[in-house]
């Protein structure tokens, strides 16, 4: 697989006081390895706490690594600097969360989504106007000149995560991370930014890296799917193939606690998993899923880390009971 983006080894640590002199090592991200080629979709699925944030982050260069290293079309990013970052910046868009929070309420939606023209200036300001108006049309806010002058206040979650996807598309990246872009809009539009997500990839040769924490909306919406536990990727594979077919405990325990037949609540931020998922700052020895894992084999689980190895299907899985001869 060619290696477009090209993840190796990445971990996060974060050091967090505990008390006067000491700080505690917390393992937000351990050992990420992951190839993603140019042109696909990659959704990253896990449990509140899993690191993806954390990972879209270091992605994004807003989060240095502790170990590893992450390479973007040939560049080691954490080398990069000057014009060499400023050319990063514009390549890779993002958007987040929370389109409430993301949007200055203060700004025009003109305003909003021409701020990467400004500060980055390589469009002359005369062409600014037309930049926005095309993003906005591209995201299907229309009519786009109306849209430009309103505040956000004005507008609904969906429209809102709309100019949010406008702004990081003005500077026509190549790459975009989306944390958790749909958790905080209403259902049917869910369904309509993932299209549009969707469209924007095939349309632009867009490559994508998602993050979220619904297993069920990544099938339908990224090519390849790379399920978190506890800061590692415990299994990564073709969508299809990882969703129909899953074989690490984890990834069934996600698919069987998506119980939520109303789909205005499926996404809603919760433990689905029975048990809770441990802090990354006292992680259990071996696999770190075994006190949760419904298959576990005492003795061997809570020594063994688990490697991951290739997996029937495309891919890679992290389980001993996925080993050759297991
Ligand atoms: N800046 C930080 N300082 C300390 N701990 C952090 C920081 N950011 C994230 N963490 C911790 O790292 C772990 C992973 O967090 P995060 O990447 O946000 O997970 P997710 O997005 O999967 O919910 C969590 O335990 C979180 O509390
Ligand atoms: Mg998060």
């Amino acid at each position: 697989m060619s290696g477009f983006i090209s993840l190796d080894g990445v971990s996060v640590d974060f050091h967090v006081r505990r008390g006067l002199f000491a700080t505690t090592p917390v393992h937000a991200v351990r050992g990420v390895s992951l190839e993603i080629a140019r042109g696909e979709h990659v959704a990253i699925v896990g449990e509140s706490g899993s690191g993806k944030t954390t990972l879209g982050r270091a992605l994004l260069r807003l989060q240095a690594v502790s170990a590893g290293r992450i390479v973007v079309d040939g560049d080691p990013i954490a080398d990069l600097a000057g014009d060499d970052l400023m050319r990063f910046r514009r390549r890779v868009g993002a958007i987040f969360q929370d389109p409430y929070a993301s949007l200055s309420p203060y700004m025009r939606v003109r305003e909003i989504v021409a701020e990467g023209l400004v500060v980055h200036g390589t469009v002359p300001a005369a062409e600014h106007e037309a930049r926005v108006l095309a993003a906005l049309e591209a995201v299907r806010l229309s009519p786009a000149a109306e849209i430009a002058d309103r505040f956000p206040h004005t507008m609904s979650g969906g429209q809102r995560q709309r100019v949010a996807i406008a702004r990081a598309m003005v500077l026509e990246p190549e790459i975009l991370v989306a944390d958790e872009p749909v958790s905080m809009v209403d259902a049917s539009s869910r369904v309509e930014i993932l299209a549009l997500l969707r469209e924007l990839q095939v349309s632009r040769g867009l490559t994508i890296v998602s993050v979220t924490h619904d297993l069920a909306s990544a099938r339908h919406s990224a090519d390849r799917i790379a399920v978190m536990y506890a800061g590692r990727i415990v299994e990564e594979g073709p969508a299809a193939s990882l969703v129909d077919d899953p074989r690490h405990p984890y990834t069934r325990a996600l698919l069987a606690a998506v119980p939520e037949p109303d789909p205005a609540n499926r996404l809603r931020d919760r433990a689905v998993v029975p048990g809770e998922p441990p802090s990354p700052a006292a992680l259990p020895p071996g696999c770190a899923f075994h006190p949760r894992c419904p298959v576990a084999i005492a003795g061997t689980c809570e020594v063994t880390d688990p490697a991951a190895t290739p997996r029937s299907g495309g891919g890679q899985v992290a389980c001993v009971r996925e080993l050759p001869g297991a």
